[in-house]
């Protein structure tokens, strides 16, 4: 695992491969299992998408989880990323800059995304204190884009599999366009991304 606390011009945190083998494929199976057309919110079908005015703006299939099941032990990908906040979260939590005193936060909520080409999430805010976004996709990989991007401040942190960016909610980012060739569309080789919100209720 690697752990890198970003201080200039914004803050946030990049966590490179904090689940294991096990994990991942225990995620990947969940995350096959779960997006397909049949289970996902369509694009422009999800009244809970962040935006300005609260109007959905991404063009991607989504799906919450903390409502789609029951209860949390049904679910590999809701206790499996639950390690984010092992030690009181220090992952979190060790990061310099004031904002990422998180003792006030209590809840989250996760969500998931399925990014093929030309699927993308234009910029936005998040209706919380933290957003943590996790990628992961199948080796090789088979697209380009699909990165984070602050517009506001000419960041762009690059899509890797197994890799957690942790930052305040309210800066405006997006998902860059993810490219893929069409041969390699419907199987599968897309992005994958699970959002956690972290809040003080
Ligand atoms: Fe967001």
């Amino acid at each position: 695992m690697e752990v890198k606390y970003h201080e200039e011009r914004i803050p946030f945190v990049v966590i490179d491969d904090l689940y294991d083998d096990k994990e991942q494929s225990e995620i990947m199976v969940e995350l096959d299992y779960l997006c397909t057309e049949r289970r996902l919110i369509p694009p422009f079908k999800d009244k809970n998408g962040a935006s300005d005015d609260y109007r959905n703006i991404k063009n991607v299939g989504c799906l919450y989880l903390d409502t789609f099941y029951r209860k949390r032990r049904h679910s590999s990908i809701l206790q499996i990323t639950e390690k984010l906040f092992r030690d009181d979260a220090s992952l979190i939590s060790n990061h310099p800059h004031w904002y990422f005193d998180i003792s006030s936060i209590n809840t989250h909520s996760t969500h998931i995304l399925y990014y093929e080409d030309s699927n993308e999430y234009p910029a936005h805010r998040d209706e919380c204190r933290f957003t943590a976004v996790t990628y992961f996709y199948r080796q090789p990989k088979k697209f380009e884009g699909g990165d984070l991007q602050f517009p506001d401040h000419q960041i762009e942190v690059e899509c890797v599999n197994n890799r957690i960016i942790v930052f305040p909610s309210m800066l405006f980012h997006r998902s860059t366009p993810v490219r893929m060739l069409e041969n390699d569309t419907h199987t599968k080789n897309g992005k994958f991304c699970i959002t956690q919100f972290l809040d003080h209720k």
